[in-house]
């Protein structure tokens, strides 16, 4: 491998911003692209030859990190329009290897997808990211790449960024058990395992989003999903498919419309129509659990876009009441507890979110980054074990207070939410990272009626 430095990974200056009560918020949002089918377009375009069409791209830090990773790899991506991508494929075996580190940034969707596909090439890569990223464990997905042949060259402390994968030119076959729900672990190895002479099966005892296993079979590979026990998935993938280019079509993501449906419910008087959100049953955990918290959301013209579900979804303002979110849930809603942590702070009640261990590897520890923002804004709450239980106001909490984001947008975004219906303002550190998932966030809250600044 040419020789490569390790980027400074400077972190822009941060950025505070501030969330105030707002009148009621009204009008239609139409969400940025999923970023997790974001990713997975782009990683699907440089695996197949011929030229694959990805319209309603998130155009998110996250994903243009990926893009950039993409290119490195071999494949020539393009913006032809807002949304409007066209990858030019370097072809399953096919891949050169970078010239440069590949800096996810902040992404660690983008470097665990992106470790898998290298890991599956006969390939050395550099891995790196910013403070957060460096911090997120890699040796679940170190793990079984190195059973498939993949040898770790160089490594950070505990397995973290940066790391030297050598990925393997011939990887073996394997069934693996992934110790944690993880879609992302799932991915890397069925990723690696499209390489693969052989068969490659992922076993989870929960089933986390389905996303790669259906785009790997929408581009022609041959990919069985059945159940396994009482929420788990067995998954089998035929290695060396003749991957198709295909168009894609990204639906609105469930994980940012979130933030736009629980500001909804919790500034009166509100009413909005959230349009063409991916209502995929791997990821409507939120939707679940605010219905049972008796939340006043109606699904709308539920249709099929791009090969998911989607539905326009009408929020009005109306009260909530405490409930107890199982831990099998949790799979299906891992990126929204911060957003339901707020929701739960206004309503009557104590509500128990439990098997939230997960949490406390994303872009921060969220379940100490979700309770200190809570205790900085006059809610009371507590972690037990991997628990976290939120006492509700049973109305407007008093807000206040400056909440720390440690590096993470969906603690940033949350915060502001719960500003919007606060007694008082809420201010959060930074809003810079905002621009990893939803970029237009602050034009697209403010055009509901949302008050910032
Ligand atoms: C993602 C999976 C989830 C989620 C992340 C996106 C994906 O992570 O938190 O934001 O696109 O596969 P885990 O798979 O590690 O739970």
């Amino acid at each position: 491998m040419a020789s490569v430095s390790v980027p400074q990974n400077p972190a822009a200056a941060p950025q505070k911003l501030t969330a105030r009560r707002s009148g009621p918020l009204r009008g239609r949002l139409r969400p940025p692209g999923d970023k997790s089918i974001s990713h997975r377009a782009l990683i699907m375009g440089l695996l197949c030859l011929g030229e694959t069409a990805v319209s309603g791209l998130l155009e998110g830090e996250d994903v243009l990190r990926t893009a950039d990773a993409c290119r490195a790899l071999g494949a020539r991506v393009e913006r032809v329009g807002p949304g409007d991508w066209r990858v030019r494929g370097a072809g399953l075996g096919t891949l050169i290897e970078p010239r440069h580190a590949l800096d996810f940034g902040n992404a660690g969707t983008g470097t665990r997808l992106m470790m898998g596909v290298a890991g599956g090439h006969g390939i050395t890569a550099l891995f790196d990211g910013d403070a957060s990223l460096r911090k997120r464990p890699m040796r679940r997905i170190l793990d079984p790449l190195t059973l498939m042949g993949a040898q770790v060259i160089a490594e950070a402390e505990g397995g973290r960024l940066p790391v030297t994968l050598k990925g393997a030119g011939e990887p073996a076959p394997i069934e693996y058990r992934t110790p944690v729900a993880s879609a992302q672990l799932k991915s890397a190895i069925l990723l690696a395992g499209l390489n693969s002479p052989g068969r490659t099966t992922v076993i989870e005892t929960e089933a986390s989003r389905d996303h790669t296993e259906k785009m790997l079979a929408y581009f022609g590979a041959s990919i069985v999903s059945s159940p396994e026990g009482a929420h788990g998935r067995k998954i089998v993938l035929e290695g060396r498919p003749q991957l198709r280019a295909r168009p894609v079509i990204v639906p609105a993501d469930p994980s940012s419309a979130a933030f736009a449906m629980v500001a909804a419910l919790l500034a009166p008087g509100s009413e909005i129509v959230i349009e063409g959100m991916m209502m995929n049953p791997l990821r409507t955990g939120l939707l679940e659990t605010l219905l049972e918290m008796g939340a006043d959301i109606t699904v709308l013209e539920r249709r099929v876009e791009g090969g998911e579900d989607v539905a326009d979804l009408r929020v009005r303002h109306g009260a909530l009441k405490g409930v107890d979110v199982p831990a099998a849930r949790a799979p299906s809603m891992i990126d929204e507890y911060p957003v339901l942590a707020v929701a739960a702070a206004f309503a009557s009640g104590e509500t128990r979110m439990r098997g939230l261990g997960e949490l406390r590897v994303k872009e921060s520890d969220r379940l100490m980054a979700v309770a200190d923002g809570l205790a900085a804004t006059g809610v009371q709450s507590s972690v037990a074990g991997d628990d976290l239980i939120v006492r509700g106001a049973g109305g407007a909490p008093a807000g206040g207070g400056l909440v720390a984001t440690h590096l993470d947008h969906r603690i940033a975004m949350s915060f502001l939410i719960m500003g919007l219906a606060s007694q008082n303002p809420v201010a959060i550190d930074d809003e810079t990272m905002i621009a990893t998932s939803f970029p237009t966030f602050r034009p697209a809250m403010a055009a509901l009626g949302a008050q910032f600044g």
